[in-house]
């Protein structure tokens, strides 16, 4: 039965033909009739986080990211690695959400889409569980490779990637409806 679920995903590369965006329109389309998809525009407008701007009264795109976050039922990251690590923008972003909280139990999906990302990928998953991120086994994909597995139309071109993706939809649609499970 169709949700009323919403999604924000947040792709950690701004990079304006990443594949880590097209596979966030793919992700949208496949989870249709599970849940809608808004996908996080202003990543690259965050200011560069410090605890003394960290105040009562934020930079406003600091605000608006932080209401964004609140008011989706889940949140979707999908990145590429960098050097080794997490992307600098994407870790700058959730770094704005430490002391407000806006991960705690919230349900969470990464996937890391990148040429090999193991490291990025366990990298983010121990801030994600540091933040209290609602996440379980089926909300973590890794995906190296990622060029050879989606085109720039966003669709997938690899069955098993396809497969992985689609149980990893269900699993998060069913996490967002029983968080509690
Ligand atoms: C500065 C830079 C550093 C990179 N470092 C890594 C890396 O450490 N590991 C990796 O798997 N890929 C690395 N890559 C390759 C990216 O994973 C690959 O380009 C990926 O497709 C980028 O994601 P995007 O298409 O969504 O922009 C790096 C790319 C750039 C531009």
């Amino acid at each position: 039965m169709p949700t009323s679920k919403t999604v924000l995903a947040i792709c950690g590369s701004t990079r304006a033909q990443s594949s880590n965006l097209n596979l966030i329109k793919a992700f949208a389309e496949l989870a249709k009739g599970l849940f809608e998809v808004d996908i996080f525009t202003g990543l690259a407008k965050l200011p560069h986080f410090n605890p003394d701007l960290d105040t009562e009264s934020p930079a406003p795109e600091v605000t608006a990211f932080r209401n964004q976050l609140k008011a989706a039922d889940g949140i979707l990251i999908c990145t590429p690695e960098y050097a080794m690590g997490v992307p600098g923008s994407l870790k700058n972003a959730i770094d704005w959400t430490v002391s407000s909280m806006e991960f705690h139990q919230k349900p969470t999906a990464l996937i890391t889409a990148s040429s090999v990302g193991q490291k990025g990928h366990l990298a983010l998953l121990e801030t994600l569980m540091v933040i209290e991120a609602k996440m379980i086994e089926e909300s973590k994909l890794l995906i190296p490779f990622i060029k050879t597995k989606i085109n720039a139309e966003g669709v997938i071109t690899n069955s098993d990637t396809l497969n992985e993706v689609k149980t990893l939809i269900q699993s998060f649609s069913n996490l967002m409806i029983n968080p509690t499970e």
